[in-house]
């Protein structure tokens, strides 16, 4: 795509094979990006719908909580794509959780989203951190969520985990800025994604609620990202570092 504002860019999407992570994929590969999609399941199947539509995209399976699978992920996009420029840590626990009372959540279930929600974000950042230094700079992404900001009930972990991921991308931010590399994070609200989609227990009880809070009164979809993440990983973001934009319909004033 000549033009494109993200021509000879190379990204890579954690948890790009559904969901939001695929629209983001999706959108990053429209502006010019060759993307890799990171994901436990379906990388390779999301990445040929990507090039059956004339992008460039390969898949590889990594669990984002895993060092070795972090690392082995980096390295596919050198060997794929020559390099590393855009990083968007998408990959995380939602829409699998049952919303529980903050006394009956399960402590290896908190484990495994403080895991993969954060450590997970961490590895990833540092697995992909040595190959955007020698491309001169790069662009990281991480995926928080509104609810950091609203603290909503009955996920007392993931919010936390969320939390962690807001005040990760401002560390990371104050460190990797001589590095030529931005680290900024896109706070999504409820969001109708695949796994969403399939999880009646935050249909019937989020999808309404979430509805009403908002000032633009309609569902989210992934799509409503896409702008918001390719902005962060764009040229017109070059100066931006350490922010939080909050992409909700105006549920929450950030
Ligand atoms: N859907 C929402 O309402 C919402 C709101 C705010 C933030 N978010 C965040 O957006 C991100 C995507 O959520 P979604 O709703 O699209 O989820 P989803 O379940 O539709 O898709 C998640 C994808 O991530 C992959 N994945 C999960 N764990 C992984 C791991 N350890 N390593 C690699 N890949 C992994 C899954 O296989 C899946 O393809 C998550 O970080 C979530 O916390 C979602």
């Amino acid at each position: 795509m000549s033009g494109a504002p993200l021509a000879g860019k190379v990204a890579i999407v954690t948890g790009g094979a559904a969901g939001i992570g695929f629209a983001l994929a999706e959108g990053l590969a429209q502006r010019g990006a060759a993307v890799l999609i990171a994901d436990l399941k379906g990388a390779e199947a999301a990445a040929a719908k990507l090039a059956a539509a004339g992008h460039e995209a390969a898949g590889v399976t990594a669990d984002v909580a895993s060092e070795a699978a972090t690392m082995a992920m980096a390295e596919s996009a050198e060997a794929r794509f020559g390099g590393l420029d855009i990083l968007v840590n998408n990959a995380g626990i939602y829409a699998t959780l049952t919303p529980q009372p903050f006394e009956a959540l399960d402590i290896a279930e908190w484990r495994r989203v403080l895991e993969v929600n954060v450590i997970g974000t961490f590895l990833c950042c540092r697995a992909a951190l040595p190959t955007m230094q020698r491309r001169g700079g790069g662009r990281i992404v991480t995926i928080s969520s509104g609810v950091a900001f609203k603290g909503n009930p009955y996920m007392a972990h993931y919010v936390a985990s969320k939390g962690a991921v807001v005040s990760l991308t401002r560390a990371m931010a104050t460190e990797l800025g001589k590095h030529g590399v931005t680290v900024n994070s896109v706070a999504p609200g409820f969001t109708l994604s695949d796994g969403v989609l399939k999880n009646p227990g935050l249909i019937e009880g989020v999808k309404e609620p979430s509805l009403r809070g908002r000032v633009l009164a309609r569902d989210m979809l992934p799509a409503d990202l896409v702008g918001a993440v390719c902005f962060f990983a764009g040229p017109d973001a070059a100066f931006i570092t350490g922010q939080t934009l909050v992409v909700d319909g105006g549920a929450y004033f950030h």
